[in-house]
């Protein structure tokens, strides 16, 4: 009914939950916090260069591989180009940063963050600072597989690209996306983006899966007006059914991913709710329950991530 691991192109398996951590940018918090979920059996981590704590996540890992508690080979690393980088000529930089960021030798997915590519400035680009330039998919793809050529990541994958710009990565790729990763939740289930994916053997990692509910967070720090969001972990179906299952809300709609057969990567610095949203593999919501939650969907309107937000 849900896979505890999902089978990419290229022979890899990705864990079905993975651990985010946009927004934890606090290094003691979020050391206490990956030592917390790594104790607990969280495999799967998802970093990016923009989220500024790729080198407290590498030392973690290294305290664990080196100790002998994990092999690296237990582990599957994300993470992401950044959009200063999103240029054929800055692939292997900013690649070869992360890796040293994480003192790894290779991560298991390398994302190209988001589909349109802003001029180098150097560090992390401040919103304003960031000026969009264009954008060659087919080029900076080559680039991408040059580096699971070059052992530096063992596989490729897209972010926030829509179906008509994957379809052409794929039309000319020699190492086909193995994932896409984008906002879904229950809100916003994307049937039809997801549908495509599986089709064509991308895996399809959501985030946002509890809709973010520390966005507005995010949103107070780069000083733009608060937005109103939908508020799932609240919602009465979702609850009802949570009921039902002895289960959290989270956990319900963590599990309507997995059994769509989508990769969820829940950002918690909490140690109970750290344990709570890998707990989801003990029950199955039935097809009243799927029913139910399908009804729920809202579409575009329920979408939190608003890349509106970067200027042009
Ligand atoms: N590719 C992209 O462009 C992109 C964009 C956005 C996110 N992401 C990735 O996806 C991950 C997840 O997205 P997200 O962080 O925006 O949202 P999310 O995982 O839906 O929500 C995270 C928030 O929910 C809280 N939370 C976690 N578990 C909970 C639970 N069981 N009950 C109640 N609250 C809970 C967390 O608080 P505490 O931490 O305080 O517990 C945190 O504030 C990110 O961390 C990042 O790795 C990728």
């Amino acid at each position: 009914m849900a896979k505890i691991f999902m089978n990419m192109s290229g022979g890899l398996k990705m864990p079905a939950i993975g651990l985010g951590t946009w927004q934890a940018t606090d290094e003691t918090e979020l050391e206490k916090a990956l030592n917390i979920a790594l104790e607990i059996g969280y495999r799967h981590i998802d970093t990016a260069f923009i989220y500024q704590n790729e080198r407290v996540i590498g030392r973690v890992l290294n305290q664990w591989i080196s100790s002998g508690k994990l092999k690296r080979e237990e582990l599957f690393i994300t993470t992401k180009l950044p959009m200063h980088g999103i240029h054929q000529d800055r692939v292997e930089f900013f690649m070869k940063k992360s890796l040293e960021n994480l003192q790894l030798d290779y991560v298991d997915l390398y994302l190209i963050h988001f589909a349109v590519g802003a001029k180098y400035v150097e560090g992390f680009p401040t919103l304003d600072e960031i000026e969009f330039q264009d954008t060659d998919h087919i080029a900076i793809w080559k680039k991408m597989e040059e580096q699971v050529d070059a052992g530096r990541t063992k596989t490729i994958g897209l972010s926030n690209f829509n179906e008509k710009q994957v379809g052409r990565i794929l039309k000319s790729a020699r190492i086909k996306p193995a994932c896409l990763q984008v906002e879904l939740h229950v809100f916003l289930p994307q049937h039809k983006l997801v549908q495509y994916c599986q089709h064509n053997g991308i895996v399809v990692v959501a985030y946002c899966p509890l809709g973010s509910p520390a966005h507005n967070k995010f949103i107070a720090t780069v000083g733009l007006p608060e937005r109103e969001l939908p508020d799932m972990l609240n919602d009465s179906i979702i609850k009802k059914i949570g009921n039902k299952h002895k289960k959290t809300a989270a956990q319900v709609m963590l599990r309507y991913l997995l059994q769509r057969n989508i990769v969820a990567i829940p950002k918690s610095v909490t140690p109970s709710r750290l344990k709570d949203n890998i707990d989801v593999f003990d029950f199955a919501l039935d097809a009243n329950d799927m029913k139910s939650l399908d009804k729920l969907e809202v579409g575009e309107e329920a979408r939190i991530a608003d890349f509106k937000l970067f200027k042009g």
